[in-house]
């Protein structure tokens, strides 16, 4: 069963959603989604083995916006951070994709104590190149002018592979279409302006696991090979046949390279 509590922190109210037992993990979300991305993982084996707790950033799933025009990178770690702490579980594996890679790779710079190990997914740790910010700009425009429905006709078919079961392409549909424009808005700005974190990687003291699926075409192999490389001692993973959302188009490959990072056995 997946329990949901929300916790405060400052001004905002966080969700979080936990299921299973043992040490604790921190499952991070991406752009435009909510924790619903990690429903499969929650409901598989790995549950048994660690307490899975999902978490909804701020103005997403069940966290309702706190009026941040911006949503920076800075902001979202020290809500992690704080939410760790409510759990008062020591440091805890964390597992973040992509935009929730950014955010998590700002609180290991911020609070390394709180992570025991890191699972970076699909993500990157350079910052947007000056096309990106202008393409940032831009769907910032086109959501204010067309709506989200705007921006899960854009973005969908990125998010996942071209061979993506159905199912799980409506579920990623529903996700981007439930989230509030402004969040959307304060996700865009605060990606636009987060820093290069590179200099981050060479630094990570815990053990590292890179993910990536092949199919991925927002932040390609190529991005989790170059960190991989810059991380000391990382572990690479490449899901083949997966797009940008390798937890849901890949669940059983996805939970068995984030079993063996932990030292899990799952059938
Ligand atoms: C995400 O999946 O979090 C976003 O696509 C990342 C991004 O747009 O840079």
């Amino acid at each position: 069963m997946i329990e949901t509590r929300t916790i405060r922190v400052g001004d905002a109210r966080i969700a979080v959603h936990t299921t299973g037992r043992g040490p604790l993990a921190l499952l991070v979300h991406g752009y435009p989604l909510d924790h619903r991305m990690w429903l499969d993982l929650m409901h598989g084996e790995l549950a048994a083995h660690r307490t899975l707790c999902a978490v909804d950033l701020r103005g997403h799933g069940d966290s309702p916006w706190a009026l941040d025009r911006c949503h920076a990178m800075e902001l979202f770690a020290d809500d992690l951070a704080a939410v760790l702490r409510s759990l008062d579980d020591g440091p805890a594996d964390v597992v973040a994709l992509s935009m929730g890679g950014y955010a998590a790779l700002a609180l290991c710079e911020r609070h390394p104590l709180a992570v025991h190990s890191l699972a970076l997914v699909d993500t990157r740790a350079s910052a947007d190149t000056p096309e990106g910010k202008a393409g940032r700009t831009a769907a910032m425009q086109n959501v204010l002018e067309r709506g989200r429905r705007w921006l899960a006709e854009q973005m969908v078919p990125k998010l996942v592979s071209p061979g993506c079961d159905a199912l799980v392409r409506a579920r990623v549909q529903t996700m981007v279409e439930s989230l509030a424009v402004e969040t959307i808005l304060a996700d865009l700005e605060g990606m636009r302006e987060r820093k290069n974190r590179r200099v981050v990687l060479p630094q990570l003291a815990m053990p590292v696991l890179v993910v990536v699926g092949a199919l991925d075409v927002i932040t390609p192999p190529s991005d989790a090979e170059a960190m991989q490389k810059e991380i000391p001692g990382a572990q690479l993973a490449v899901i083949p046949d997966a797009g940008h959302l390798v937890p849901m188009e890949a669940p059983g490959p996805f939970a068995a390279a984030l079993g063996a990072f932990w030292g899990v056995e799952i059938s």
